[in-house]
C-alpha cells in the first residue's frame, strides 16, 4: 500500500468512533481530508461538526455536512485529526498544514483525541519534523532569539498567514527529550500563540496505518 492509501485505510477506521447524535471536531491535513470524505456517507448520524481550519470547514461544508462554531457547540465526543509525528506516548508533532492553534483549541473541547497516521509519522524522539511555531507577527525576531536559546533554528514560513493572520515559525535542531515540558516553557514567551507539540493533551488513541492494517495503540 502506498501512503495515500495507509492514509485512507485510517481515516476509514476513525469512522468507528463517531457517536451517533453528537457534534465532533474534525481536523486539518490529507488525512483528515480522507476522513471528512468517509464521514460524508455517515453524516446523518451527527449532529454536527467543528472544523479545526477554514480548508477543512470548507471540505466538510461541500459535502453538505454541517459545521457549527465551538461556542455553540460546547463539548465536543471526539476530536479525528492526522499528525506531522507521533510518538509511544501519543505525543505529537502538528502544525505542518499551519492549523496548529485552531487544532489545539478543538482537541482540548473534545473527549477523546484519535490521532490518525500513516507508519511514516511514528517515531522515538519528537523532533526530526521541524517544530511548527505560532508567532504574533509583530514577535517575530524577539520570538526568534528566544528560540536560539532553546537551541533550535527558527525559520519563517514564507507566504504563509494562519487562519488567526499569524505567522509561522517552523524550528529545526530541536531533540525533544522532555515534549510536556517543553511546550509549556515554549508557551510562556510572550508572543508566542501556540506551540506545535502536543504533549499536555495527546491523543488518546493512535490509529495506524500500516501495510498488515490498522494498528490501534491507547496512551500507556
Ligand atoms: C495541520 O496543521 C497539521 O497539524 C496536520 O494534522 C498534519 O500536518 C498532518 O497532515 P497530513 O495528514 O497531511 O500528513
Amino acid at each position: 500500500m502506498n501512503q495515500d492509501e495507509l492514509k485512507k485505510q485510517v481515516a476509514e477506521a476513525a469512522i468507528e468512533y463517531v457517536e451517533t447524535g453528537t457534534v465532533i471536531g474534525v481536523g486539518t491535513g490529507s488525512t483528515a481530508n480522507y476522513f471528512i470524505d468517509a464521514l460524508a456517507r455517515i453524516k446523518g448520524r451527527i449532529e454536527g461538526t467543528v472544523a479545526s481550519s477554514v480548508a477543512s470547514a470548507d471540505r466538510l461544508k461541500s459535502h453538505g455536512i454541517a459545521v457549527m462554531d465551538l461556542n455553540q457547540a460546547g463539548q465536543l465526543s471526539v476530536y479525528v485529526d492526522g499528525a506531522d509525528e507521533v510518538d509511544d506516548y501519543l505525543h505529537l508533532i502538528k502544525g505542518g498544514g499551519g492549523a496548529l492553534t485552531r487544532e489545539k483549541i478543538v482537541a482540548g473541547a473534545s473527549d477523546k483525541f484519535v490521532c490518525i497516521c500513516d507508519e511514516s509519522k511514528l517515531v522515538k524522539v519528537l523532533g526530526t519534523f521541524p517544530l511548527p511555531i505560532e508567532v504574533i507577527p509583530m514577535a517575530q525576531s524577539y520570538v526568534a532569539r528566544e528560540l536560539v536559546k532553546f537551541g533550535g533554528r527558527p525559520e519563517l514560513r514564507q507566504g504563509f498567514t494562519t487562519d488567526n493572520g499569524n505567522i509561522i515559525l517552523d524550528v529545526r535542531d530541536l531533540e525533544i527529550l522532555e515534549p510536556g515540558k517543553l511546550e509549556s516553557e515554549l508557551n510562556n514567551i510572550p508572543g508566542i500563540v501556540t506551540v506545535g507539540i502536543f504533549a499536555n493533551r495527546p491523543a488518546d488513541v493512535l490509529l495506524l496505518g500500516t501495510g498488515k492494517g490498522v494498528e490501534t495503540r491507547s496512551a500507556p
